[in-house]
């Protein structure tokens, strides 16, 4: 793992969309895992001021986003698709035919993950995932207890990840209790990872999951099997990181 911390959310933003940026100018094509939750959002704004400055284009890049509420439709606010869209989509060149996010109102949801993974594997797999982290160390929706061999399935949240998330919700009831996410497995055939965490919530799961014991407990363990990842963070949620 590249461990590379910086003073705050600004300049982790900035990095992070550097570093995304690269990726595109190399590879106009490309192929982009993206992510959801609160961490990656600042990076969007920055994708867009780099696209705005036509530093970077978007028209043939092809995303795929980790994970999707079951039930939610794309019309609802809280669904990924809309975030996807109101923090990212809607303000650069991507074309429609390129973005691909889990459907979680599926009618046959074990053949919606299947599909999602075929075509992930059609367009010849992902560049780079950029991604979050859970509390509970959860990274997509792949909770604790996950197994490391899971491709996109379905997946009952964890109590905890119910709890965090509700924040962007009327209340905890209207949390939905199953996603669909890319499993562990997706997530390691990605050829780049760049793993983002920023706040004092995440000190103590960044240490443990650049440090710990390798475990399913702790999903996001795996990533030290990874050969090419970046954890990017910030000083807070870097704070216990050794330095050197
Ligand atoms: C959600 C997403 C994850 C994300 C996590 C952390 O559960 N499914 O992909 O990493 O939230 O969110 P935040 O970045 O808001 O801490």
């Amino acid at each position: 793992m590249k461990i590379i911390k910086v003073k705050d959310i600004q300049a982790l933003n900035k990095k992070a969309a550097y570093l995304v940026a690269s990726q595109i100018i190399e590879k106009p094509n490309c192929v982009l895992g993206l992510a959801t939750g609160s961490t990656p959002i600042g990076t969007y704004q920055e994708l867009i001021k780099l696209y705005n400055d036509d530093i970077i284009d978007f028209k043939e890049v092809i995303t795929f986003n980790l994970d999707e509420y079951i039930g939610l439709p794309n019309t609802n606010p809280q669904s990924y698709a809309w975030f996807m869209n109101r923090h990212l989509f809607d303000f650069i060149n991507i074309s429609d035919n390129n973005v691909h996010i889990p459907n979680g109102m599926a009618e046959d949801i074990g053949k919606e993950c299947m599909e999602y993974e075929d075509q992930i594997k059609k367009v010849g797999g992902i560049d780079l995932q950029v991604m979050g982290i859970g509390r509970n160390g959860h990274i997509g929706f792949n909770e604790p207890d996950v197994m490391f061999e899971n491709l996109t399935h379905v997946v009952e949240l964890d109590e905890q990840t119910i709890l965090d998330n509700s924040r962007f919700f009327n209340s905890l009831e209207d949390v939905p209790k199953r996603a669909i996410s890319m499993g562990i497995k997706t997530i390691m055939n990605a050829r780049k990872i760049l793993l983002l965490a920023t706040g004092e919530k995440k000190t103590e799961i960044v240490h443990e999951m650049i440090y710990g014991r390798i475990s399913s407990n702790v999903p996001a363990t795996v990533l030290q099997l990874h050969p090419n990842v970046i954890v990017l963070v910030d000083e807070a949620a870097g704070k216990l990181i050794k330095e050197g």
